[in-house]
């Protein structure tokens, strides 16, 4: 694994921003894995100022999400979804039919997991954006989720629920299940880019990069990827340096 120090936030998006920039310039029809979460929405405003400025297009451009709540349509604003639209989608020039998100509201959960699973063995990333939370977990993969996991539906930990309230009106709101690409489904990408700032990930910023690969923190298992790069802030790197 490469990793990337930056001094802040801004410089952390930037170095993220080159990546995808690099990619998307090259390949007309690539394919971006995307993450939601607080951490990759600098990167998405570089993306967007980016398409403004210098017109590059996202015309054939295709995109796979890593996870979404059970329960929530696309069209609920605490749906990832609803999030991808409103922080890039709308705002490029992207078709929506070339998106991939799993579909909250579907209710034969092993149905939509296969439908999923399909959609990626078609769709591999040319680049993985990742953040990680602050137990470790990538998408929605929980500790001790078996490496060998495809896309499933995960009870979330009470401390990812805690983390992600603050999107929502209340805790009781934020759902306590989702679906998630798999941890096997997600090292498939061609390149991943691990972004990680603020001092509330330091411990699994540690974990992820010098602890055991192992599944008690689901992103050790990025030590084994053959192209990974790990881009932290200063705050969130204290403890590996
Ligand atoms: C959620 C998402 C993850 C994301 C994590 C961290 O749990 N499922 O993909 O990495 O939150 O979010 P944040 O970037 O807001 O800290």
């Amino acid at each position: 694994m490469k990793i990337i120090v930056t001094r802040t936030y801004d410089d952390m998006s930037k170095e993220a921003f080159r990546l995808v920039k690099e990619i998307v310039a090259k390949k007309k029809n690539a394919c971006l894995g995307l993450a939601t979460g607080s951490t990759p929405l600098g990167l998405y405003d570089l993306l967007v100022k980016d398409h403004l400025d210098n017109k590059t297009t996202y015309k054939d451009i295709k995109t796979v999400n890593l996870d979404e709540y059970v329960g929530l349509d696309k069209d609920n604003i605490n749906s990832y979804a609803y999030f991808m639209r409103t922080n890039l989608f709308d705002k490029l020039d992207i078709n929506l039919s070339n998106t991939f998100i799993p579909n909250g509201i579907a209710s034969n959960y092993e149905e939509e997991c296969n439908r999923y699973n399909k959609v990626l063995e078609e769709l591999i990333p040319d680049i993985q954006i990742l953040g990680i939370g602050s137990d470790g977990h990538i998408a929605f993969n929980e500790p001790n989720t078996p490496f060998s996991s495809l896309t499933h539906v995960t009870s979330l930990e009470e401390s990812t629920i805690k983390d992600n309230s603050r999107l929502f009106n209340s805790i009781d709101e934020v759902p306590t299940k989702a679906f998630t690409q798999g941890i096997k489904n997600i090292m498939n990408a061609k390149q991943i880019v691990i972004l990680a700032s603020g001092k509330n990930k330091q411990n699994a910023v540690y974990n992820m990069i010098k602890g055991n690969v192992n599944e008690s923190c689901p992103a050790s298992v990025l030590q084994l990827h053959p192209n990974c790069i790990a881009i932290i802030d200063e705050d969130a790197a204290k403890l590996i340096m």
